[in-house]
Parts: C-alpha cells; structure tokens; sequence
C-alpha cells in the first residue's frame, strides 16, 4: 500500500499525540512527538543552568546544542516509543509542568528550530510517518499529503492537561495549568520562528465536543481516503 506522511498541528493538549500514535499504530507508520525533541532540550538547558525562572542562558544553549543528542526508541510499537537524552530515558521526566513552563522560550530558539527540524526531516525521508507538533505541515513537511490541524477550547484543554497532571501526582491548581497553556498558546503564535499557524491545506477540526474515538475514526477516515487517492 502506497505510504504518506501524516502532519499533525495544533495548539497544546488538544489531543494530537493521542490521535497520532492511534493512527501510526493502526497504519503500521513511525509515530514522532516532535514536541519531546523541545521538551527533551528544554529538561537539557534546566539540568545544564541555561535556563531558570530568572535568567535564560541563550548564548550557552546555542553552544550546547553540539552536546544534545536525542534518540527515540522503540519497544514494539512505536506509539509506546520513549525519548533518550544522551542516551538517558528522560520519557517521563519532560511531561511535568516545570517543562512545561519553560519550553515555549527554548523553543523560539532558531538554532534550536534548525537542529530538531534537521533531525525530523531525516525521520521522515522513507514517508509511513506521522508526527505531531507546531510547525509539521508548514515548515517539517511542507508537502505532506494529508495535513491536519487540531483545535479546542482553552478551558476544555486545561481541564484534560489537569486531569492527566493528577493522575501523575503533581501538587497543582487548575489556574497554573489555564495559565500555561494560555502562555504557550501566545508564546507559539507570535514567536518569528516558524509560529503556529494552519497550513493553508490543513484541514482542520475542532474536537472539543469530541471524544478520543469520534476523533481518532474521523481522521483515520481521512488518511485512508488520501492513502486510496479519493480526496
Ligand atoms: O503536548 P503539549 O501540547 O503540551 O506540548 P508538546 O507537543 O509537548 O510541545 C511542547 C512545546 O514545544 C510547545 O508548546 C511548543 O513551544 C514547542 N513545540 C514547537 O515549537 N514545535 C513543535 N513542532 C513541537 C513543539
Ligand atoms: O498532544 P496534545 O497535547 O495535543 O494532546 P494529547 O496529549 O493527545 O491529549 C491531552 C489529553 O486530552 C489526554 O489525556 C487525552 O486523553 C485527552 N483528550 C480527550 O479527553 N478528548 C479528546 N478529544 C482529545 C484529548
């Protein structure tokens, strides 16, 4: 069966990587979280004191990009795929919300940007892929063949980001998770380095009436029809 690239942009928590790795899973594809190769740099910058809630160190972390390798690894599947820094599984370690909180900056880095996008690009070269993130259908793969674009509200995604924060155990209130998202949201539009926006062929849908099924078989249908050449 022929193979396509999958582009899957949006704004935080609006259940792209869920959507992703159901899809890779389902398709046999690689699934990539462009989102840890940031947060993986990002948790690189705290431990390194490049970046805290008083200073951020951009000269430092231009020169320490030579020192940070990231590595997916798979068992399996790739949707249960971990991410390595320096050959360490940080998987778990970049989804709290100090991360979080410090990402969005590191990411409007444009030395950053050229390195993880490099780096995305030659994961995508052999197509069967989807990856998702910010800048995929606009700057990763232009020319993906099937592009989407995923959107709910703010409260609605706060609200599943909390939950979820919960349920790791982190000490903290409803507002710090609206705030961050709202944060990042303006942080990801507005930056000069490839912001967050909609492809002009994206297509996209607004899943906060939506739940994780209704969404996943929406956009398998659409990846089967472009897979088939019917849209
Ligand atoms: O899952 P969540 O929406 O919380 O975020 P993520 O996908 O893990 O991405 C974390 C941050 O990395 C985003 O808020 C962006 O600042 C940045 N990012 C980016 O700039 N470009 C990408 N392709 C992916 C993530
Ligand atoms: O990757 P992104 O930050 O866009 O979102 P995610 O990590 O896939 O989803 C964030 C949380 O929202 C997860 O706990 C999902 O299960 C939940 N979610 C949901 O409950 N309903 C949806 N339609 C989409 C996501």
């Amino acid at each position: 069966m022929k193979k396509i690239t999958i582009a899957i942009d949006g704004y935080s928590s609006t259940g792209k990587s869920t959507v992703a790795k159901q899809l890779a899973d389902h398709l046999g594809y690689v699934y990539v979280d462009s989102g840890a190769m940031y947060r993986a740099v990002t948790l690189y910058a705290m431990q390194h004191d490049i970046i805290s809630k008083n200073h951020f160190d951009t000269l430092k972390l231009k020169q320490s990009l030579g020192s940070i390798d990231l590595k997916f690894k798979k068992e399996y599947v790739w949707s249960k795929a971990h991410i390595f820094l320096n050959e360490q599984d940080v998987e778990d370690k970049i989804r709290n919300l100090e991360v979080s909180e410090f990402v969005s900056p590191i990411a409007t880095i444009h030395e950053v940007r050229k390195k993880l996008v490099a780096q995305q690009q030659q994961m995508g070269l052999e197509k069967g892929v989807v990856m998702d993130g910010r800048d995929i259908g606009t700057v990763v793969f232009p020319n993906a063949e099937l592009k989407i674009f995923m959107n709910a509200s703010a409260q609605e995604r706060a609200q599943r980001r909390y939950k979820e924060l919960l349920e790791r155990s982190e000490n903290i209130q409803f507002d710090e998770v609206l705030k961050n998202i709202q944060e990042r949201d303006h942080i990801d539009t507005t930056r000069q380095d490839s912001p967050l926006v909609k492809a002009a062929d994206a297509i996209e849908i607004d899943n906060s009436e939506m739940n994780l099924e209704d969404q996943f078989h929406t956009v398998l249908q659409l990846a089967k029809d472009r897979i088939a050449g019917r849209i």
